[in-house]
């Protein structure tokens, strides 16, 4: 329930222009402490391939709130690994920035954890699932970057072969204006972007 007054409470003045790579950088470093090593496994490998993406005008606590819920599934999906896949391929995680042509940028977090099982992977974007944790961080997120920033949020995912792991990507327009920018008087033609509704039943 606190995330979803969180996003309905957003309103333009939340919309900030980021450097993204920050973002990243800042939400790694609240989370810094679950990629040390423990007794099951050694230290996960950060790789940060950042490309060159220009400023974005977004709401910015909510993306953060993205990288947040994609960071720490991917830890998940690590350390549900068995001992013997742990210590077979050390485990990585690869954040990739890029631009998608001339107008998205696209944000791939990649992990070699265990993979989404074709039983889940058709559900994990919606709030009807019940059962694993609250089991809404991926719904939150598809919310955030599709309703919010008519952007794409998508997964690649392979159990068959071991240590292939799951990749989610992120598509975000980098022109926000036209896409979120709520009805002005003086705008009329502009669309306003109404709050994201969760399913709330399921969040009980
Ligand atoms: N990177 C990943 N690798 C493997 N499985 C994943 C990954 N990301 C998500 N999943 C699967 O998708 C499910 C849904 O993820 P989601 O973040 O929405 O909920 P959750 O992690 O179960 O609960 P929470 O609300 O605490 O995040 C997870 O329970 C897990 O089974
Ligand atoms: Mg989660």
């Amino acid at each position: 329930m606190e995330q979803y007054h969180y996003i309905a409470r957003m309103d333009e003045s939340e919309r900030k222009t980021v450097n993204l790579h920050e973002g990243i950088e800042s939400t790694v470093a609240i989370m810094r402490h679950r990629l040390g090593s423990n007794n099951r496994r050694p230290e996960i490998i950060l790789k940060k391939l950042f490309g060159t993406i220009p400023n974005i005008k977004c709401y910015a606590g909510l993306i953060n709130q993205v990288f947040m819920a994609l960071l720490s599934n991917a830890v998940d999906a690590i350390n549900d690994c068995s001992a013997e896949q742990l210590r077979e391929n050390p485990p990585t995680l690869e954040i990739i920035t890029a631009m998608a042509g001339d107008d998205r940028i696209h944000i791939s977090i990649h992990d070699n954890g265990t993979g989404i099982p074709n039983a889940v992977i058709d559900q994990i974007f919606t709030t009807k699932r019940v059962g694993q944790g609250t089991g809404l961080g991926l719904a939150i997120a598809h919310q955030i970057i599709t309703e919010r920033h008519a952007g794409k949020l998508t997964c690649t995912t392979q159990t068959q072969v071991p240590n292939t792991g799951t990749t989610f990507t992120i598509e975000l327009p980098i022109n926000q204006i036209a896409y979120s920018e709520p009805t002005q008087s003086t705008q009329s033609s502009k669309q306003s972007t109404p709050p994201l509704k969760a399913n709330t039943s399921a969040i009980k």
